[in-house]
């Protein structure tokens, strides 16, 4: 009876608190896992120009706006135009609109009323925080079937908490997932791995992964492994394992198309890919060369997908990031016939230079063109849905096809499981990482910049590639990044093909690394048991210093520090050549500047701005008061982590 009466309330307050008004009809997307009963009429705070399908509020003077989980640009939101569209887009620079990710949530604060808006409809959205008129937030859905929530609460952490309510618990994954992992595109044999795994071992750095990028399968075929180089594959899984290091091989959305290959066979056989208006399967084109799309929407297909992992799940695998999973189409067969026939149009005639460049555009049209997401359908729910109406759920229903197969499958074990397209809603299932971004400095701000916002969302479980997918990296610029690195959940240095070799022992202050990466280990008992909290609690482990510091003016601009959990503060040098930076201290706080996890100085520094050393082999961390912070003596995997064996450093309140 009690506990009914706790349900009861507890629902009512929710019910204050969330506001759901319905637009067209929504599709069934999985966001959220609350009923909510819809209010009748327009979104409280919103105008709605029917007309236009435009939602807008009048931004105060005052308004911060955070959220929008991974997209370019600060903390703050202010002033740009972001398009929830999944896009395979390598480039993020600060004009970009859309990244891999659509996560719809906003907060909207100006200190002393805030509250957050959800916008669940799973197709293209625009988001103009101030971008055309600096005063107007509109929201904009392409297709209005939406589901447009609007959330009440006291503090930009309240509302974040309900919303969370709204979506559900964050993903959790095994404890050695705190660990941190190599990975790098071109790996090819397990050989080049094993030599991985012994640069590593030589120095005594800490590694617990070895990520497996298309390279390991035959042909580029999911669920296959190269015999010839990886012979006696589960042998080799084992082989790691008792080495201390998992394997966590990548699957991709495409499946290749090729007879006798039995994932394409049955998946044909079985009606199981997404297909074109006239019934036909879409045939687009990724890795593997031509493919088909499975159609995760459908229940029966993403059940059947999930199934595969199986092979792997079997040989001994416990984790795995899904790739191109926007989809990324680099073309598809119709749209490549309709280049090739305006190509002979312009063959047959003379270009000016208007004409040339409209050629050029045409030719560079092909890969995620616009158009191809049009072209094909899911079964979604028992209907026929055009893809472009549902396309930002394609990575999520992927990512929730493995999860829910491994529940299935092997309920016993933990697995790891990460994907590179996201919608709300994927949070429950795995974590994510950011994409190809570049080594480049500005993009290690943009990774300090996009954790507070993934976090809102979630995805608690997520991290940027350390020291940059594409280009070359720096050794000065690897220190910086492994610094910030250390204190994301997601922990992993990933290069691309035809980069410079980014593993840490390949660099010349390798001393410098092995204690970084210690640092982070020695870390783990405190980062993870703040990661569960925040997962527990639905609170942020990352956390702007505007949440906590409401009452602080000068916070609101604070965008290069985060909190990282309830005790500390962090302050990442991101900029080349500087030997310190400027820190703004809402309280005092205690500053440890750790060389190793057993070399810092420690200083209490007051109240106010500070300028703070930190050379390229230090990290800054700021105790907060009246926290402590334990240290575990790091070991070269987390599972040798002795959680009792624990030093404290601690800063009493003043
Ligand atoms: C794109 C992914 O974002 C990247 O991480 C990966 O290395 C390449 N695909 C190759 O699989």
């Amino acid at each position: 009876m009690y506990q009914k009466y706790i349900k009861e309330s507890e629902q009512s307050r929710l019910s204050m608190m969330i506001k759901k008004y319905v637009f067209g009809n929504p599709y069934e997307t999985g966001a959220t896992v609350l009923p909510v009963e819809p209010a009748g009429g327009i979104p409280e705070r919103f105008r709605f120009a029917a007309e236009t399908g435009t939602f807008s509020y009048t931004l105060k003077e005052k308004d911060l706006v955070f959220g929008l989980g991974e997209t370019v640009r600060g903390i703050n939101k202010r002033g740009w135009i972001y398009v929830s569209n999944n896009a395979d887009d390598p480039e993020h620079n600060e004009n970009r609109i859309s990244l891999y990710a659509s996560q719809n949530f906003l907060l909207v604060d100006d200190g002393t009323e805030c509250f957050g808006v959800f916008v669940d409809n799973p197709g293209s959205v625009t988001f103009d925080i101030g971008y055309t008129d600096p005063d107007v937030l509109s929201i904009h859905p392409e297709y209005n079937d939406t589901s447009f929530y609007v959330i009440e609460g006291e503090t930009p952490a309240g509302i974040v908490g309900t919303f969370r309510e709204l979506i559900g618990k964050s993903y959790v994954p095994p404890v050695w997932a705190f660990g941190y992992g190599q990975s790098r595109w071109g790996y090819k044999t397990a050989e080049d791995i094993r030599e991985v795994a012994a640069g590593y071992k030589a120095l005594g750095i800490p590694l617990d992964m070895i990520y497996m990028d298309i390279d390991y399968m035959q042909d580029f075929k999911d669920f296959t492994v190269n015999p010839e180089r990886f012979p006696e594959f589960a042998d080799f899984v084992r082989e790691m394992k008792a080495e201390g290091i998992r394997l966590i091989p990548i699957i991709d959305a495409g499946v290749k198309m090729e007879t006798g290959y039995d994932v394409y066979e049955e998946g044909k056989a079985k009606g199981y890919f997404c297909k074109k208006e006239n019934g036909e399967d879409l045939v687009a084109a990724v890795w593997p060369g031509k493919v088909h799309f499975p159609d995760f929407l459908n229940r029966e297909a993403s059940d059947w997908f999930g199934d595969q992992y199986q092979v792997l799940t079997d040989a001994g695998i416990e984790g795995f990031w899904n790739d191109m999973n926007e989809p990324a189409i680099f073309y598809t067969e119709d749209h490549l016939k309709e280049v090739f026939a305006q190509i002979k149009e312009f063959e047959q005639k003379e270009l000016d230079i208007w004409g040339f460049f409209e050629f050029k555009d045409v030719v560079g049209s092909i890969a995620n063109h616009p158009e191809d997401y049009r072209r094909f359908y899911h079964k979604f729910h028992g209907q026929k849905v055009r893809h472009d109406k549902v396309h930002n759920l394609y990575g999520f229903y992927m990512t929730k096809s493995a999860a829910e197969s491994f529940a299935r499958n092997c309920p016993e074990k933990k697995i790891l499981l990460f994907s590179r397209a996201s919608y709300t809603g994927m949070h429950r299932y795995g974590g994510v990482w950011t994409g190809d971004n570049c080594s480049r400095w500005s993009h290690l701000l943009m990774n300090i910049q996009m954790m507070p916002g993934l976090n809102m969302n979630g995805f608690l479980y997520s991290g940027a590639d350390i020291g940059g997918f594409g280009g070359n990296t720096t050794e000065d610029l690897m220190l910086r990044w492994v610094a910030f690195g250390i204190f994301t959940p997601l922990f992993r240095n990933h290069s691309a093909l035809g980069t410079r070799e980014q593993e840490l022992y390949r660099f010349e202050r390798k001393e410098d690394f092995k204690h970084l990466i210690e640092l982070r280990y020695a870390l783990i008992p405190y980062i993870y048991r703040e990661f569960l909290k925040a997962a527990e609690t639905n609170g942020m482990y990352m956390m702007p210093l505007w949440f906590a510091y409401r009452e602080d003016e000068r916070c609101r601009e604070v965008e290069d520090q985060l909190l990282v959990g309830d005790a500390l503060m962090i302050a990442p040098v991101y900029e080349q050549n500087k030997t310190g930076r400027y820190v703004y201290l809402p309280e005092s706080m205690r500053m440890l500047r750790f060389r190793a996890y057993n070399d810092y100085d420690s200083e209490v520094l007051p109240a106010g701005d500070h300028y703070v050393k930190a050379a390229l082999n230090e990290v800054l961390v700021f105790l907060r008061p009246g926290c402590e912070l334990p240290l575990a003596t790091p070991a070269r995997h987390v599972e040798q982590i002795d959680e009792k064996q624990l030093t404290r450093i601690i800063f009493a309140k003043p």
